[in-house]
């Protein structure tokens, strides 16, 4: 029986074939593993009368010593084949095109404000997003009970998840709080303009989300007038619009500048004339801005005898919306490939 066996295995050895390296790895499996067919012929080996054993053990050998032998030949059969294989590789082909994306409208336009600024003696500083209440309120001058602070406004963070403390850690809901970081660790004079992701408890609708993008503008030295701020304003607003661009300042408030101002350009659509866009009134409006408040440099350790200085603040997707009328703010966070590669050219 166990002589039929044998004869048997040395019949399909001698015959086997094998196209690629995990065939002859399951080949070596079948054969010569623990489990192996030959590995069992030996088991069934221990159990056959010793007058037969030579014959046998003889037989047995072979069998073994032929599977290794033929193995390592396949082995290297297809080692040989596959260098052959590599030596018509023709690797002066062109490769495949590679698809390249393209910048985000908002990166498209967060970095042309800078750019504009930047001509003008600007650099950029950046702050974090989770921040605390003083320097996104405190230090800007926002009296202790300001409704910007409501919960329906800010998102505070938790300091233990799922235990709802009162707590000061908040997402930023606006730039200005690197305004305080700046002011805090620079000597005036400072000129710069801080980009950055902010966050406010928003329902998400085509014309408002929870996060956004501003870009805070601080210029803080001797002698800063309310011109000098008007004048950045209205360069800014020609570079980025075009030279036949108009600006106006109308009064406004916020905590932290005074006087404080909202500033409107001529309707870059109808060009002041009035259409849907503008509601008929021939402007838009898109910053804050003012004369950075004495207390908020005091609060900051400035002298607010010796030093003055501007700030302006403007939302990226607004500006984004004017240069390419974009009509729905949700684009812009959908990650949709439709949308990104019309900006492909700009
Ligand atoms: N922080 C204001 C906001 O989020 C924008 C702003 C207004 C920034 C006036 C300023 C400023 O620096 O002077 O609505």
């Amino acid at each position: 029986m166990l002589k039929d066996s044998i004869q048997n295995l040395l019949g399909q050895v001698r015959e086997m074939n094998a196209a690629n390296a995990e065939e002859l790895e399951a080949l070596r499996i079948k054969y010569l593993s623990k489990k192996g067919e030959i590995t069992t012929l030996f088991n069934e080996f221990r159990t056959v009368p010793a007058e037969q054993k030579r014959e046998l053990g003889q037989l047995l050998n072979q069998l073994r010593q032929e599977t290794e032998g033929r193995i390592n030949e396949l082995r290297e059969k297809l080692a040989e084949s596959q260098e052959a294989n590599a030596e018509k590789l023709d690797l002066t082909r062109t490769p495949d095109p590679i698809a390249l994306g393209t910048r985000h409208p908002l990166s498209l336009v967060r970095e042309e404000i800078i750019d504009i600024f930047s001509r003008i003696g600007f650099t950029v500083a950046e702050g974090p997003e989770v921040e605390d209440d003083k320097h996104v309120y405190g230090m800007l001058n926002f009296a202790p009970e300001h409704p910007a602070r409501d919960m329906q406004d800010t998102f505070f963070i938790e300091k233990e998840i799922g235990v709802q403390k009162p707590t000061d850690v908040l997402l930023r809901s606006h730039t200005s709080s690197v305004q305080t970081r700046v002011m805090t660790s620079q000597k005036p004079p400072i000129r710069v303009l801080c980009p950055g992701r902010v966050y406010r408890n928003e329902a998400i609708s085509a014309r408002a989300h929870c996060f956004f993008h501003q870009v805070e503008g601080l210029y803080i030295d001797k002698n800063v007038s309310f011109a000098d701020l008007r004048e950045a304003l209205l360069y800014f607003s020609k570079e980025m619009f075009g030279p036949e661009t108009k600006i106006r300042l109308r009064p406004s408030y916020f905590p932290f500048t005074e006087p404080s101002a909202e500033m409107d350009i001529s309707c870059n659509i109808c060009g002041g004339k009035g259409c849907s866009f503008c509601k008929n009134t021939g402007w838009v409006e898109i910053l804050g801005c003012g004369m950075v408040d004495p207390n908020v440099l005091e609060s900051c350790g400035i002298d607010s005898k010796e030093y003055s200085g501007y700030a302006f603040g403007m939302g990226v997707e607004r500006i984004t919306n004017l240069k390419y009328r974009v009509k729905d703010l949700r684009l812009f966070s959908e990650n949709d490939v439709r949308f990104l590669k019309q900006f492909e050219s700009c």
